[in-house]
């Protein structure tokens, strides 16, 4: 069922805890990649037109202690007021929410902004303690989720704090995100291709349990890529291979030939004897040196994955073709991201790595849509419900 939003209820006056995802890349206290902030921008934006008084929760990164400043959300309030081109009044307590914020809050006019301190500084946050949940909402008259990358997280900020006040709604951000990934998989544009990689099949489990018998062609890519090989009895060198998930790897190249699933894995392979960023050797499928370490795919798996892509309706596209961090084994991870900026049908891009791969490339605005969740977008293609989102108003 769909959740109430911001678009149906008036806040004009009321005080409003919004949580949303600023867990952005930091570098030297700079943040790298402010797309989190900038997806939110819709949502606030249109709190402070409404007239609503904007209280902003977010947690940053897994801090041990509270008011660790390798931790504190100062650099997102300076970016965020940037952005915004207005003040966001940042109050620097380790204890988040103390006596200074609730005099802060108390002072704030319509359209007014303040962003709280880390919320993973109070220890009950992650463990959605009542109490943490309590001092949260005691300073709110309602509540808006806008955080899609911590939807998958019962947590105060994000399942208590709802249950608390009588207003709980989402913010455009999860209204996006949701649309586009239920467009994809309820009711897909044909052909349906899905392109999976990152390192492990086992944290791909259930994606792919979920996704193959909605597919039309299934493209494995990334080190999870070597478990398949080897279930099919090809050579993987030093490669990851995760020995544990080769009867899974079997079972869904089976129930892929069963279904009528066209499933692509890698014809060649990028890499090398040593796990670095060195230039990469290519080796074909029946070459595989005992001393080789799979890291990309190869030129000829470029080719047939981007021309398996070719007249694609829908593409939902999940974890990177190699290790891109090293700029010798981007290339596979780079062509799918610029094969998807050319096509015509719904491109939907899943968040953490192939989503930092997008935004390294700029192709962000060719896509239909780029998921600022990485974990979160996972439990949506494995078919889960988010608890953040399953704590939120329904649409009467
Ligand atoms: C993310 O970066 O995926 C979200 O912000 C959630 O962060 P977490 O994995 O630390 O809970």
């Amino acid at each position: 069922m769909s959740k109430k939003s911001i678009r149906q209820v008036d806040l004009k006056g009321k005080r409003v805890f919004m949580r949303v995802d600023f867990n952005v890349p930091l570098q030297d206290g700079r943040i790298t990649d402010p797309a989190r902030i900038v997806a939110s921008l819709p949502s606030i934006n249109a709190l402070i037109k409404q007239g609503a008084k904007l209280i902003l929760a977010s947690h940053l990164g897994k801090p041990k202690e509270a008011g660790d400043p390798s931790f504190s959300l100062k650099p997102v309030a300076q970016k965020l007021s940037q952005l915004l081109g207005k003040e966001v009044q940042f109050i620097a307590t380790p204890d988040v929410v103390d006596e200074s914020v609730r005099h802060a809050v108390s002072k704030m006019d319509e359209g007014d902004v303040i962003l709280l301190e880390n919320t993973r500084f109070l220890p009950g946050e992650t463990k959605n303690d009542p109490e943490t949940s309590e001092l949260f909402a005691s300073l709110a008259d309602a509540f808006v989720n806008d955080a899609f990358g911590t939807a998958h997280r019962a947590h105060a900020s994000t399942v208590g704090v709802p249950t608390l006040l009588p207003i709980a709604l989402s913010g455009y951000l999860i209204e996006k995100e949701l649309e586009s990934f239920e467009k994809v998989l309820d009711n897909p544009k044909r052909p349906f291709v899905a392109i999976l990689g990152g390192v492990k099949v086992s944290d791909k489990i259930k994606v792919i349990e979920n996704l193959l018998p909605k597919v039309d062609k299934l493209l494995i890519g990334g080190a999870m890529a070597y478990t398949f090989f080897k279930a099919q009895g090809r050579k993987v060198g030093k490669s990851l291979v995760e020995d544990e998930q080769l009867d899974f790897a079997r079972r869904m190249m089976e129930l892929a030939k069963e279904r009528g699933v066209e499933l692509l894995l890698p014809v060649d392979t990028a890499g090398s004897a040593v796990f670095e960023d060195v230039p990469p050797v290519i080796v074909g499928q029946e070459d595989f040196p005992d001393d080789f370490n799979g890291m990309d795919i190869g030129p000829k798996t470029i080719e047939i994955f981007t021309d398996a892509l070719d007249g694609a309706g829908s593409v939902v596209w999940n974890g990177p073709m190699g290790v891109f961090e090293m700029e010798n084994y981007a290339k596979g991870t780079r062509a799918i991201a610029q094969k998807l900026a050319t096509l015509e049908g719904d491109t939907i891009v899943g968040g953490g790595d192939s989503a930092a791969a997008i935004h390294q490339l700029g192709l962000e605005d060719k896509m239909t849509h780029v998921s600022t969740g990485g974990g979160a977008s996972l439990e949506l293609l494995e078919g889960k419900e988010l608890p953040g989102i399953a704590i939120l108003q329904d649409m009467s």
